[in-house]
């Protein structure tokens, strides 16, 4: 088999071909199929970034209008799923459950995506958006003792989130048209991002030819993690730590950057941007718009400001470029929507899943080989076997 190159955490690995996301990190460049995030972000809507993700080109409105028709007749979830939901404690972390509730539906979706038959792999994909979206939104209200909604065919996919989430069977509920919009960007800039670790499971998981389901519900548990999708909880709980701590910034500078310290400065530094990330300062920028529309005045946001200036003077993060990524502003805007901090991740899997359901369908289409990394083995060598009276 030859020499074996160790690399751990595939920091030097392209490990496929793809059409799908372009990234340069010292250039801080991201296009979804060769658009710019910005235009993206400020003139597209979610479904219509999903649709060029997941099938190569941007839809006319006709098709965007079908897209959108085809997803909404997949939006009921079979009721035998709320046994499965029933079966949790309230206290169960969202995304916990959204992994548990999307493998379910492998269950009561038995008939597995054919990649190659082009109806079915449509059928596939709008299953899909459909139905995430509403257990997604289910993990919120189990976790409040809500009873569950269903979507709202006169609605658009970002509205039903809001309605799905908040509506309440004792009286209307009034969507806001700012945070429809504002949900809308965010989704778009998290919906790819190459080969990050999420998305490289559902590749790997599917690699397996394991189904669109399976796969997906393994990149959620990916997602869930700190280090990465769970990073936006992360950050707000730091920054609600600094502000109970009388907003001393300085402090937790040095603690992130004492190495006996596990603390890390949540929602800085990635693995490929190395300049700055696009999608942060998109997001900063909606952070201001959003809550001076919103009328909302967040001392946390001033603290992530502080926080932000003195790193990037700090003399630790400019020789390791550890700029704000993604996560570092967008749960100010969720908090300002009214999301509790548990759901952020699943915000997070919300803007993802067409950029997963992309790469899953790039990954088989291109007949990729079953993803299978070699090791270097640094264990004991050949041990004669003792019997177990004789250890
Ligand atoms: N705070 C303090 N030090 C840091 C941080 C941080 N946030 N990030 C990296 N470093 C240090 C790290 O300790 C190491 O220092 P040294 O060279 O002295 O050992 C150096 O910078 C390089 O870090 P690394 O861990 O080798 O870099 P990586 O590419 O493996 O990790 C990362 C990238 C994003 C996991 C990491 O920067 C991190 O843990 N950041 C905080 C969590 C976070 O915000 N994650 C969201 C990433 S963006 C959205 C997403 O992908 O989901």
């Amino acid at each position: 088999t030859g020499a074996i190159t160790f690399d751990p955490g595939y920091k030097n690995s392209g490990v496929c071909k793809s059409d799908i996301t372009f990234l340069d990190g010292e250039e801080g460049i991201l296009r979804y199929r060769g658009y710019a995030i910005e235009d993206l972000a400020d003139k597209a809507s979610f479904l219509e970034v999903s649709y060029l993700l997941i099938f190569g080109e941007l839809p006319s409105a006709k098709t965007l209008e079908q897209f959108e028709n085809d997803i909404r007749k997949y939006t009921l979830v079979n009721e035998e799923m709320k046994n499965i939901i029933d079966g949790f404690p309230k206290t169960a972390h969202p995304m916990g459950v959204l992994s548990a509730l999307t493998s379910a539906l492998t269950a009561f979706n038995p008939k597995s995506v054919n990649v190659e038959n082009q109806s079915d792999l449509y059928e596939g994909v709008c299953k899909t958006i459909g139905k995430f979206l509403v257990i997604a939104t289910w993990t919120y209200r189990k976790s409040m003792g809500y009873p569950l909604n269903y979507y709202d065919n006169t609605k658009g996919y970002v509205e039903n989130f809001m309605n799905l989430m908040f509506s309440l069977p004792t009286g209307p509920y009034k969507i806001n048209p700012i945070v429809v919009d504002a949900l809308d960007k965010l989704f778009i800039l998290h919906a790819d991002h190459e080969q990050n670790c999420s998305t490289s499971t559902v590749r790997m998981v599917g690699s397996s030819h394991a189904g669109l389901f399976a796969s997906i519900s393994a990149g959620v548990s990916a997602l869930w993690g700190p280090l990465h999708g769970g990073a936006n909880q992360a950050v707000l709980e730091m920054l609600e730590e600094i502000n109970k701590a009388g907003g001393d910034v300085d402090k937790f500078i040095l603690k992130a950057k004492d190495k006996e310290d596990p603390f890390r400065l949540m929602g800085f530094g990635h693995r490929v941007y190395k300049n700055f990330d696009p999608r942060a300062k998109i997001i900063k920028k909606a952070a201001d718009e959003v809550l001076s529309s919103l009328g909302v005045k967040d001392p946390l946001l001033d603290i992530a400001m502080k926080l932000e200036k003195a790193a990037l003077e700090d003399e630790y993060f400019k020789s390791r470029s550890l700029y704000p990524n993604v996560d570092f502003y967008s749960g100010i805007i969720y908090r300002a929507l009214g999301i509790p901090t548990d759901m952020f991740t699943v915000m997070f899997a919300i803007g993802r899943l067409p950029g997963w359901i992309a790469q899953w369908k790039e990954m088989r289409l291109n007949k990729e080989p079953i993803g299978r990394p070699r090791q270097v083995y640094t264990g004991s060598p050949l041990r004669d076997f003792v019997a177990a009276d004789k250890r």
